[in-house]
């Protein structure tokens, strides 16, 4: 059985230097670390912002973490502090090229075991669909991008135009919460990440089904939601009832909430075996893919354990474990589908 873990991330290493230089700003990401050192920090100008391992880093470290842990091939995304959403476009494009180029360099060290995908300046959509298309010609599989711009949803239109670029280049996209709520309330105990990471993904999902935007975006497009669509699956039926019930909750959207979710797939990172049968019968078991958030430390330790232990049938596992990963990203060149 393959096993592929497609939410992981990468953070190259970038020295505050550098990152002043291409954000214009000393507030921008970097990494520190210390030769030798298990770990780093993540660093947002002088801001310590997270404690990390160096598997986030450095790719033999990685590797050997899945040596261990079991897993085939992992695809990786950058770090959503890296997005660089804020900068100016043209910078935007400059900081994105660099932090690819390095996640490439990171994959390069087991191309056969670690996938890119690129990030692109979506605030600038005619540089990130450049971006996507050269990505995909660099051997990147697909792009991760954050789940809106300020404002804007993904269902905005330059945003559709986006996603719609992606699908005609076949660029997966992986879907990850980011700039979450701030404020007293959400900074003690991360609540930011504990509940505002699933309510940001919640909104993105729903705003996509209820403007009518998978009316409009091509059925091929591969779209993937990490943590297993935050609070959505959850909730789908509270979004059906209201569908039915409200004439504003349906105005634009021809068929409840419900009718969608073969629209685009999720990852289980849900940390529970209730969750995660949930999430295989409100989703089907073809459209949960494993996905860990390795290397944080809120990411799943055992890559692939709750899949493992948990109550799908062997052909269900098979296919969250690594068949559907391999389908959606196309990794057949790399690793086998279970027979
Ligand atoms: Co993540």
């Amino acid at each position: 059985m393959s096993v592929v873990d497609i939410h992981a991330h990468v953070f190259p290493e970038i020295s505050r230097a550098e990152s002043r230089a291409l954000t214009g700003s000393d507030e921008g990401p970097w990494l520190r670390t210390s030769d030798g050192a298990d770990t780093g920090m993540m660093m947002a100008g002088t801001h310590e912002y997270r404690p990390v391992r160096r598997s986030l880093w450095d790719p033999a470290a990685r590797v050997a973490d899945l040596d261990r842990l079991g897993v085939d091939v992992q695809v990786l995304s950058s770090t959503p502090l890296l997005f660089g959403y804020d900068l100016e476009a043209e910078a935007a494009a400059d900081w994105c090229r660099v932090v690819n180029a390095r996640t490439l360099t990171h994959c390069s060290y087991a191309p056969e075991r670690l996938v890119p995908l690129c990030q692109v300046p979506l605030q600038d959509t005619e540089s990130a669909c450049a971006m996507v298309s050269e990505a995909m010609r660099q051997g990147f599989r697909g792009v991760h991008i954050g789940n809106h711009l300020g404002d804007r949803d993904l269902d905005d239109g330059a945003l559709l135009e986006f996603l719609t670029h992606c699908a005609q280049e076949s660029a997966a996209v992986l879907v990850h919460p980011w700039d979450l709520p701030t404020g007293p309330r959400s900074s003690r105990y991360m609540l930011g990440w504990l509940a505002g990471m699933a309510a940001e993904t919640h909104l993105t999902i729903l705003s996509l089904i209820l403007s009518g935007a998978f009316e409009r975006l091509p059925a091929s497009l591969r779209l993937l939601f990490a943590h297993g669509g935050g609070s959505f699956p959850y909730l789908l039926g509270r979004a059906d009832n209201a569908w039915h019930r409200r004439d504003l909750v349906r105005a634009d959207s021809a068929a409840p909430p419900s009718s969608y979710t073969g629209r685009f797939s999720v990852d289980s990172a849900v940390f529970d075996p209730g969750a995660l049968r949930l999430l295989v019968d409100v989703m089907g078991a073809e459209r949960v893919l494993l996905g860990s958030d390795h290397p944080f430390p809120l990411g799943e330790e055992a890559i692939g354990r709750l899949v493992r232990e948990s109550a799908l049938t062997e052909t269900e596992k098979a296919a969250v474990l690594g068949g559907n990963a391999i389908r959606f990203f196309g990794l057949h060149d790399l690793v086998k589908e279970a027979s």
